[in-house]
């Protein structure tokens, strides 16, 4: 295993925590009952995202054919509405038989409540252990138990832009850092065009969280979330700083849409940049522009030699209706058939490490090339999942819309150590 990777477990994403006994997962496939329909929940709509579970279905299908698919998407970027709709549900003893969750830290509340069924036979099963790096199982490991099944790895710390919009205005190369993005505002504006396209709060979390890991590294980024890192202290305050004034620099105030929007604007020349996920790849080609012409990307400022991943997985929840049906679908997503289909639609590598390379072209060559360079730090998306808790995650929100109106770096930073303290 390669030393970035076994990085991910200073990330704080391995917990120990008393996970009560249940029935295993073995228990519930011996039975014959419940293998006639398959519930997955997902808020996979978008172009380009939509196509790539339409793909992981199609095989599904064809290898399942007794098994009716029910597609339980809920539409809203990085699951904003689904998030809530499927807290609901769980809330009500009313699972689907599987759902989508992050690697990460993001499963731990559900976890605790002992809501979903340990994968731990069914990984011995298919021989997965083998087949998924060290450090994403050690991210999807609670206490010895593996929860969830990942389908991809996704980069979370990229900077999209239209090439002919920045050739322009004479901008030659994008920003390697954000000092130099900030420098290039002046140019940008002068020419009507917003240096940086924003959406969602959620995009604003990732924005900050780019901003954070160019501007502090990738030890001290990850320490601002297991504790290593003083927010007070005046290299984190000097990043909120800068992230004051990127935000200041945004059409944070007047965006509208979702990921999709600020991702339009940018291709549009309305806007010079925008940072988004390499789902935002899979979007792009639908739209059949072309890559390193009509959009390119490079990582975010600050951040070379840096992925910033996440993964989104599959879980088995207790009380599936279906848990025969549910397993068959989770080992769809840990096939290499499936990876296969779905990752090069989606946008994202495959978490597996057997896959047939020659699948994944373009930007998903390059991205390969990275996430499996010996050299490259690893760290976890904090807005997708791998770094904190759902509770702090959510906590933060707050904070960050209090920051985007009044940029006060003290106020964000004391906050969060109250949520951090409060959260543990
Ligand atoms: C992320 C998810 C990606 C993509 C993105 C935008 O949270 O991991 O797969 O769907 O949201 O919706």
């Amino acid at each position: 295993m390669r030393r970035s990777r076994m990085g991910l477990l200073s990330l704080g994403v391995t917990v120990v925590l008393l996970a009560s006994s249940a029935c295993s997962l073995g228990e519930t496939a011996s039975s014959d009952q419940g293998n006639d329909k398959v519930e997955v929940f997902s808020w996979w709509t978008g172009e380009g995202e939509e196509e790539g579970l339409e793909a992981l279905i199609d095989d599904f299908t064809t290898k399942n054919p007794g098994i009716e698919f029910i597609n339980a998407t809920v539409s809203g970027g990085a699951g904003s509405n689904a998030k809530q709709v499927l807290s609901t549900r769980l809330d009500s003893n009313d699972p689907p038989d599987s759902y989508q969750a992050h690697a990460g830290l993001e499963l731990t509340g559900d976890i605790q409540q002992d809501r979903l069924e340990d994968l731990n036979a069914l990984y011995d099963r298919e021989g997965w252990r083998n087949k998924i790096p060290k450090g994403l199982l050690e991210a999807i490991t609670v206490d010895g138990r593996i929860y969830s099944v990942p389908v991809n790895i996704h980069r979370a710390n990229l900077l999209w832009y239209n090439p002919k919009v920045l050739a322009n205005v004479g901008i030659g190369e994008p920003p390697t850092t954000w000092n130099e993005f900030l420098t290039q505002t002046s140019v940008l504006k002068a020419e009507g065009i917003t240096p940086i396209a924003v959406g969602p709060l959620w995009t604003q979390k990732q924005l900050l969280e780019t901003i954070l890991l160019g501007e502090l590294g990738a030890e001290r980024y990850t320490g601002l979330w297991n504790g290593q890192t003083d927010w007070r202290s005046p290299q984190v305050i000097k990043a909120l700083t800068t992230a004051a004034r990127v935000f200041g620099s945004s059409d944070v105030k007047n965006s509208s849409g979702d990921w999709q929007s600020s991702m339009d604007r940018t291709i549009a020349g309305e806007a010079a940049y925008t940072i988004m996920g390499d789902w935002a790849y899979g979007y792009n080609l639908r739209k059949s522009l072309k890559y390193q012409t009509d959009f390119a990307v490079v990582h975010s400022p600050g951040a070379k030699g840096i992925y910033d991943f996440l993964s989104d997985s599959f879980t088995l929840p207790k009380g599936a209706p279906h848990p025969k049906a549910a397993e068959k679908w989770l080992i769809e997503c840990g096939s290499v058939d499936g990876q296969d289909v779905f990752n090069p639609q989606k946008g994202s590598i495959p978490a597996r490490t057997d896959v047939d390379q020659t699948k994944y072209t373009g930007y998903l060559a390059e991205a390969m090339a990275e996430w499996q360079d010996p050299a490259t730090e690893i760290v976890g998306s904090l807005t997708h999942g791998v770094t904190v808790s759902v509770e702090l995650n959510d906590a933060l929100d707050a904070i960050l819309k209090k920051f985007v109106e009044d940029s006060d770096p003290d106020g964000f930073a004391t906050s969060f150590m109250t949520a951090y303290a409060a959260t543990r």
